[in-house]
């Protein structure tokens, strides 16, 4: 294993102990708001300093991006991680069983390391680039669906940008007719882990950020699928607007993305 996959899956491990041992007493956690319908709790500030300490004893120099804290800056900016340390903070409160830590490495711009780890199922997710994905050391290929027929989809609700609702909901009225069934899970790196994995054939959200997607990101597209932002292009570390699948079934997503939202929306 390349020796920084190696220490982001330590941290996440770390990290994921941490998180699930706190989910069994919930009375315990101390939720803020911190923006609408946008919560931090308590656990997800303490896991991000789990992680950062376990990079920061192994790699010093380099630059450190996460959610919570922001930039950790460090001498040398070719090597920048991107941490999520708890990607489905709202599950995690509710005690839905259902979230990860995630942990990208960029080097000069370009994610060459991750992992996404769900730690209760112990699951993990890997990749490095050029060698595939994996989960639990099992190699991932992408689902091979021919067209949207058949096909279950994830996506997420843009409950912190309820002015895309309507372009949104239209969206999903189109795909409905066409797919079999939808799926919103709640943690989008885990989204992007399952279309790597084939548990489900295509994923889509708007408004993401780059910590919720550098590490799915890169182990969805080694595992064979294609990732694209909402007009089909390659924006969407920019954008938060992205779209994971098999070329097919990704043509069909952006087909209905373009014929129910504005070039606005799509941006
Ligand atoms: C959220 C989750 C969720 C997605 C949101 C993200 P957080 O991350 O990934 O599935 O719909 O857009 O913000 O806030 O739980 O780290
Ligand atoms: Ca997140
Ligand atoms: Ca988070």
């Amino acid at each position: 294993m390349h020796p920084m996959l190696n220490i982001a899956v330590r941290a996440a491990r770390k990290a994921g102990d941490f998180i699930a041992k706190s989910a069994e007493n919930l009375k315990k956690v101390n939720t803020i708001q911190k923006g609408t319908n946008d919560f931090v709790t308590n656990i997800d500030t303490a896991a991000e300093c789990i992680i950062v300490d376990v990079i920061k004893k192994s790699y010093p120099n380099h630059c450190i991006f996460t959610e919570e804290v922001g930039t950790i800056l460090g001498s040398n900016l070719h090597y920048q991680w991107i941490i999520d340390p708890l990607d489905g903070t709202t599950n995690f409160i509710k005690g839905i069983p259902h979230f990860s830590i995630s942990i990208a490495l960029r080097i000069k711009d370009r994610t060459e390391v991750a992992c996404v780890y769900d730690p209760i199922r112990d699951e993990l997710f890997t990749s490095q680039r050029g060698y595939g994905a994996q989960l639990n050391s099992k190699r991932l290929r992408v689902s091979n669906a021919k067209n949207l027929y058949g096909t279950i989809l994830a996506t997420g609700f843009p409950y912190k940008a309820k002015q895309h609702s309507e372009g949104f909901m239209k969206v999903i009225g189109a795909l409905f007719i066409d797919c079999a069934d939808f799926r919103r899970t709640g943690s989008a790196a885990l989204d992007l882990c399952y279309v790597a994995a084939a548990r489900v054939d295509g994923f889509f959200e708007l408004g993401l950020k780059p910590w919720d997607m550098a590490a799915g990101e890169l182990i969805a597209r080694e595992a064979g699928a294609l990732c694209t932002d909402f007009s089909g292009g390659t924006n969407y570390m920019q954008s938060g607007n992205i779209v994971a699948a098999g070329t097919k079934v990704l043509k069909g997503i952006l087909a209905h993305i373009h014929d129910n939202t504005t070039e606005a929306m799509r941006k």
